[in-house]
């Protein structure tokens, strides 16, 4: 069972085996909502997503748009590590990645979409994740919602139906997770592991690189080798004492190699 009760916000829970999922903000204005999908077909990952996504459009106003990697031209990273140090506009790459970041930094919401081969994520998929890897070093998209949508989930096809209402309710509460992220209001709060990654590259990276590094001067420009976090975000007592053990801890790995 799904429904909503409009009080003066959107407020709607659905019913899956008992467990209840709330959807608990208002979309105040249409979100936009990418779709990358890293099959060369259009088939069960599609049609995953195609559900994700009618799913969210139940919930509030939402614009989709699928982007097919196939129809893209992107080349297998070289592992030169120029968009690390120099930065991405110095890759050698010439082809359609800085189109697909586009389309990223254009919306809200982002969505992987990817059958599984042997155990991992397509070709497809993974060659674009490689081609983003400067953005791990150099984080951004704070504040746009992100999940991944796996067409894996039986090796056995076609599926019988009981499987297929099970996909259909796991896909359900994901939708309602994302509805959530997409529709937040503030940024959140880090949770450990986040702050841990943050406290710890930059310590790393105020102690082993120097203005050379297009890292550094990132983290300079930003203002993080100060700051509690990528952006501002209160933290409890709990965090900010662990925030200082982190840091403790990245310098420890940054002075003994
Ligand atoms: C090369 C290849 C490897 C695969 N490996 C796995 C696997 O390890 N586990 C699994 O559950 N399914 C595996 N599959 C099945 C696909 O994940 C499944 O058919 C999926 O629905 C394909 O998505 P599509 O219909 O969007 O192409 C594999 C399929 C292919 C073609």
């Amino acid at each position: 069972m799904f429904f909503y009760l409009n009080l003066n916000e959107l407020v709607g829970y659905s019913f899956t085996y008992g467990e209840v999922c709330f959807i608990k903000r208002e979309a105040l204005k249409m979100k936009k909502v990418t779709v990358f999908i890293g099959s060369p077909r259009k088939q069960a990952t599609y049609q995953a997503a195609q559900e994700f996504a009618a799913n969210l459009k139940s919930y509030g106003e939402i614009d989709i748009e699928y982007v097919f990697l196939k129809d893209y031209h992107l080349e297998y990273c070289r592992g030169c590590k120029s968009c690390f140090v120099k930065g991405e506009e110095f890759c050698p790459l010439k082809d359609d990645r800085d189109i697909l970041l586009e389309k990223m930094n254009n919306s809200d919401g982002i969505i992987f979409a990817t059958p599984n081969y042997s155990f991992q994520v397509s070709a497809l998929m993974k060659t674009f994740l490689d081609r983003l890897g400067f953005v791990l070093h150099r984080p951004r998209f704070f504040g746009k919602a992100f999940t991944a949508v796996g067409c894996c989930l039986t090796a056995l096809e076609p599926m019988i139906p009981l499987e297929q209402k099970k996909i259909s309710q796991e896909i359900k509460k994901a939708s309602v997770r994302f509805y959530n992220e997409l529709t937040r209001q503030t940024l959140p709060a880090p949770s450990f592991f986040r702050l841990m990654v943050f406290r710890m590259s930059r310590t790393s990276i105020r102690l082993m690189l120097d203005e050379k590094s297009r890292d550094y001067r990132h983290y300079k420009e930003k203002g993080w080798f100060e700051s509690d976090y990528y952006y501002d975000a209160s933290l409890g007592i709990i965090k900010k004492l662990t925030g200082h053990f982190f840091e403790f801890l990245g310098k420890r790995m940054a002075t003994q190699r």
